[in-house]
């Protein structure tokens, strides 16, 4: 019974049962916020018959977003994320800066406000959480990065962290991005504080990465533990290099479950080659028996016009097509949700534009892209 994503896409001895309670009253909010909504859309098409949610439901898909607590003030916000996705994952509220932000010496290390209050929201809307991310080079705190410490000492730091963090959210975060970025784009492994820099001493290669998924499996036996990277969306070097890795810690028994394809694009990935390779990507990535999830999809524009917006759409619905045929591929999540929170115009000069519904939270084109592909 029940919501077929509690049943086949998390793992239902991790749902905590007041969630189900909620699901009944979610979707109903869900269906009279979506109904005025969709008074509001422009588009000549008529209007969406549900919410992305219910697509994605009847495909046993989970949609995701990432979220902020400090927008969940904001009544559209909250009701969008609420009544549109079954998923939200912290933007930043889990990374280490944020969430350890002091020295274990200090009396109180941790800060788990904004990664609590995250979890409490998707548990009153009946939603899954992804936790992002436990081993990443960027958003090291200061304290962590200029104490000069060993390789042993980090190597102890980074397995306190790993133990903490998912002890916490043991049964409230299904899966971990446990370990983001860790290749560059030729394929050989990024030099940071982790791996090298001076590393916690793990080994050459990939050792230190499954290190992290032992300690994370170790701290949490029943969480989904991830690798998450961008730019290893085709067959290219680094996904050579990722699947090379997975196919390594398959065969030796390393806790890997499920690969994350970030996905932050460009018109220019819609070239039917670049889509043909994801696919094919995504097949052998699947034939390993892994997981695979977009898990950070925005689609950045140089300008908001007509075409702009329609060419985004294409494409948004030709990536959401790629998760749906890929029965490996079990969770679609796009970087937040509307263009007035979104990282893209702070790192991408002059682009924008990214998201499924704009900087007024009225619908995009590409929100009935993506719709229409689930609903198919
Ligand atoms: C970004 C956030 O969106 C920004 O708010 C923050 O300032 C920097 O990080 N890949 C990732 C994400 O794995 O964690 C990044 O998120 C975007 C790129």
């Amino acid at each position: 019974m029940m919501n077929s994503w509690f049943q086949g896409k998390t793992k239902s001895d991790s749902v905590p049962l007041v969630w189900l309670r909620t699901v009944m009253a979610a979707l109903l909010c869900g269906m009279a916020i979506q109904s005025g909504a969709v008074a509001q859309e422009t588009g000549a098409t008529a209007p969406a018959a549900g919410t992305l949610r219910q697509a994605a439901e009847a495909r046993q898909i989970t949609i995701g977003s990432a979220a902020a607590s400090a927008f969940l003030a904001e009544a559209d916000y909250a009701s969008i994320l609420a009544s549109e996705f079954s998923q939200l994952q912290a933007e930043n509220e889990m990374k280490f800066d944020a969430i350890h932000p002091r020295p274990d010496t200090d009396p109180n290390p941790y800060n788990f406000k904004g990664g609590d209050a995250l979890v409490a929201f998707a548990q009153s809307h009946a939603m899954v959480v992804r936790g992002h991310t436990l081993v990443w080079h960027n958003q090291v705190p200061d304290w962590l990065k200029n104490a000069g410490y060993s390789a042993p000492q980090l190597a102890e730091i980074l397995h306190g962290h790993i133990k903490t963090v998912l002890t916490h959210y043991a049964s409230k975060v299904y899966a971990w991005d446990v370990v983001n970025e860790a290749f560059n784009d030729n394929g050989s492994m990024r030099h940071t504080i982790w791996y090298n820099q001076p590393g916690i001493g793990a080994g050459k290669g990939t050792e230190y990465i499954e290190q992290a998924l032992r300690w994370a499996h170790e701290a949490d036996p029943s969480a989904k533990l991830f690798y998450n990277d961008y730019n290893a969306e085709e067959v290219n070097k680094k996904s050579d290099a990722i699947y090379k890795m997975a196919r390594d810690f398959k065969k030796r028994g390393v806790p890997l479950d499920g690969v994350g394809f970030q996905t932050h694009v460009t018109l220019k990935f819609d070239e039917p080659a670049k889509l043909a390779s994801f696919a094919k990507n995504l097949e052998r990535f699947a034939k390993l028996g892994l997981e695979l999830q977009i898990t950070e999809l925005d689609v950045r524009l140089n300008d908001s016009s007509d075409a702009s917006l329609a060419a985004q759409a294409k494409l948004y619905g030709e990536i959401t097509t790629l998760c749906v045929q890929q029965p490996a591929c079990k969770a679609l999540q796009t970087w937040g949700f509307t263009d007035k929170h979104s990282w893209i115009p702070g790192f991408y000069k002059g682009q924008g534009w990214g998201l499924l519904w704009d900087e007024k939270y009225q619908k995009k084109p590409a929100y009935r892209a993506v719709y229409d592909a689930l609903a198919k």
